[in-house]
């Protein structure tokens, strides 16, 4: 559904909802936070190709000829890392054909910006639909840094895909990335004053690898 931020899109689903909450739950496991992560991570999945260009094809039934539909355009997904990596499964069930990139994002500990320390995508990004993933939009710093870098290295049609937003993280994204939407699961409140989200649900990346 629509919300007050132009460019960010919120999944409105009964399900999505159960598995938020889930997630935000401390006492939730491990097994219990990483699967709900993948069936939100499908629904968005759902949403997001809701928009993929399709061509016709004909296509031989055992019966006649018929129309059938076929993707248009190379799909690609770039996870960030760590976090980013649990919401990969989700898409490949749907979308089995997708290619997969990756960037690595940390926080340069002198200068505290977010810098790039790996980066490997497929060929011919320029002519693909690029999906950016990272559960956790808290201050914008690390997602706007990897839109960033995909765009320097010839990515043109991007869009990014969150579980959880804060609206520091999508006026950050605005303003930066004025080309790229938003899709996500939850639009929290605010960040707290170590840049954590609230409500939120802690650290997306020690709470999926169970590294607390
Ligand atoms: C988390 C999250 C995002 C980033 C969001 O990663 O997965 O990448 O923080 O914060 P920001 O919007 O303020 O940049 P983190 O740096 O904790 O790394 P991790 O995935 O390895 O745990
Ligand atoms: N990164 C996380 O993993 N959680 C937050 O709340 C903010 C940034």
């Amino acid at each position: 559904m629509k919300t007050k931020f132009k460019d960010f899109y919120l999944i409105d689903h009964p399900l999505v909802k159960r598995d938020v909450s889930l997630i935000r739950d401390y006492s939730s496991h491990q097994v219990i936070f990483r699967s709900a992560l993948k069936r939100i991570s499908t629904v968005l999945a759902v949403e997001v190709s809701k928009n993929f260009n399709i061509k016709p094809y004909q296509v031989k039934t055992p019966l006649e000829k018929t129309e059938g539909f076929k993707l248009n355009q190379e799909i690609v997904l770039v996870p960030v890392l760590r976090a980013g990596l649990g919401m990969v499964s989700g898409f490949v069930d749907i979308i089995p054909d997708i290619k997969l990139g990756h960037i690595g994002i940390q926080r340069n500990e002198k200068t505290l910006q977010p810098e790039v320390y790996y980066f490997k995508t497929p060929k011919h990004i320029s002519s693909s639909k690029v999906i950016l993933v990272d559960p956790m939009l808290a201050t914008g710093g690390s997602a706007s840094q990897a839109l960033t870098h995909l765009k320097n290295n010839g990515a043109k049609d991007l869009i990014f895909v969150c579980l959880v937003a804060a609206p520091t993280g999508i006026k950050k994204i605005q303003k930066d990335h004025k080309d790229v939407k938003i899709i996500g699961a939850a639009l929290d409140r605010e960040l707290n004053s170590k840049g954590y989200i609230l409500p939120g649900l802690g650290d997306a990346g020690d709470r999926t690898f169970g590294t607390l």
